[in-house]
């Protein structure tokens, strides 16, 4: 299965799912191809925000070769699951889709942006999307078989 997390930048909740959802998989034996993107062009090609590789390596996870890529239409071809962190972001969709039935890839989730924050935002953030991992993990592998046998 290939999952995509989503966020504004792609410097702060998806890298930081993405990475957290390819550890927790690995951990659990999973198959997954997980990879992550922004809706927004800002960050595009330039690394994670600091605070997001360094809370990361506080808890075992390195982001230093990640890459901020833009959200882009094709990606509802190329994904089964596209897991959007905020509703924001889920409101941006619209300018991507190009068919409805793209809705149904879609799982709209509610992640606190850290970026206007501190070091606090970043811990909270971190945990908050430790449980949404787990949380996907259960989800999707009750719907896709996806659990070792
Ligand atoms: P992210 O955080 O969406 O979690 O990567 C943000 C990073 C940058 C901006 C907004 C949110 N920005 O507006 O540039």
């Amino acid at each position: 299965m290939k999952i995509l997390f989503v966020c504004l930048g792609n410097i702060c909740r998806s890298p930081m799912a993405e990475a957290v959802m390819k550890k927790k998989a690995i951990e659990a034996g999973l198959n997954l191809h997980i990879e992550s993107a922004g809706t927004n062009r800002y960050h595009k090609g330039g690394p994670a925000d600091e605070r997001t590789i360094k809370i990361c390596l506080d808890n075992g996870v390195d982001l230093r070769s990640h890459i901020a890529r833009r959200f882009r239409t094709a990606d509802f071809s190329e994904f089964d699951k596209i897991v959007c962190l905020a509703d924001e972001v889920a409101e941006e969709m619209n300018e991507f889709i190009t068919h409805p039935k793209q809705w149904e890839k879609v799982t709209r989730l509610e992640v606190g942006d850290p970026w206007y924050g501190g070091e606090k935002e970043f811990i909270q953030c971190f945990k908050h999307i430790e449980q949404v991992c787990e949380m996907l993990l259960q989800k999707f592998s009750d719907h896709q078989n996806l659990l070792p046998k």
